[in-house]
């Protein structure tokens, strides 16, 4: 099976990308399914209903979520009714929500998973590796295609993972850097990884946010109100994966970059 991945969707300039491009990329690609990280969907943080709705209606089989996965209070209000939402499996037990989802892929299933990092950012959290390797053993009853969105803020806590699990899960994509990196690969024994998908949504801001308000934070070391860049040229990132549905190991995964120094179906 074929699945796009699109990495955290920023602001209604995410969606608007998303709503434009998405068809399109759908077209070239044919994907079966499409996983959509919309965790800074919202003003930068979080997720309301109508933003879910929103993703879905532009094309997402799934939404991954993260460390903003709260920031938008009205989501405890829908969260344990969103099928196609997957919030982060290793915050505290208990937690509304869910932390992987099944998804038909004609005679196949895919699971999908969402997990939070914890070096830099989540100390508290359950630990990710044991987590997944809970998951993963009981998950693999049903299904070796198994895909992991890990939103994490170091390298080297998203690439230990996907070598900790190298061929016992399809692939496992980094989120939250809003920064895509260029180290897309299949491991030896066929988990794809690819440590950052990267941002969707404005291409000259600081990571979405207006570059003003970043610069001056960096320069005065005080906080700054942050405020989303909402119009000027756009970015998609995300990537492009292709896994056997039997096995489920990985045989390609090829990052996706649009914006105005690479246009939709330029090569780069
Ligand atoms: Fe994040």
């Amino acid at each position: 099976m074929r699945i796009l991945f699109i990495g955290d969707t920023v602001g209604t300039m995410g969606q608007k990308m998303v709503n434009e491009y998405l068809p399109l990329l759908k077209q070239q690609y044919k994907p079966q399914v499409t996983i959509i990280n919309g965790e800074n969907i919202a003003d930068g943080k979080g997720m309301t209903q109508k933003d879910y709705k929103n993703l879905l209606q532009a094309g997402a089989d799934a939404i991954t979520m993260g460390n903003h996965t709260w920031n938008k209070r009205d989501i405890l209000d829908f969260i344990d009714d969103a099928k196609k939402l997957v919030r982060p499996a290793n915050f505290p037990k208990g937690t509304p929500g869910q932390g992987m989802t099944m998804i038909n892929v004609n005679q196949a299933k895919l699971a999908v998973i969402n997990l939070q990092g914890r070096a830099l950012m989540g100390e508290l959290l359950e630990d990710p590796f044991a987590m997944l390797d809970d998951m993963v053993a009981q998950v693999s009853k049903e299904t070796n295609c198994i895909f992991v969105d890990f939103h994490a803020e170091t390298t080297s806590e998203k690439l230990a993972l996907a070598w900790y699990l190298d061929g016992r899960i399809s692939a496992l994509v980094g989120t939250h850097t809003h920064v895509q990196t260029n180290d897309a690969r299949v491991l030896p024994d066929g988990t794809a990884v690819l440590t950052d998908a990267g941002m969707t949504g404005p291409y000259n801001g600081i990571l979405g946010v207006k570059r003003e308000k970043i610069i001056s934070r960096f320069m005065t070391q005080r906080p700054e109100r942050f405020e989303l860049v909402t119009e000027g040229p756009g970015q998609l990132n995300g990537c492009l994966i292709e896994i056997g549905d039997q096995t489920g190991h990985a045989k390609s995964i090829k990052p996706i970059h649009i914006s105005p120094d690479h246009p939709f179906g330029s090569r780069f």
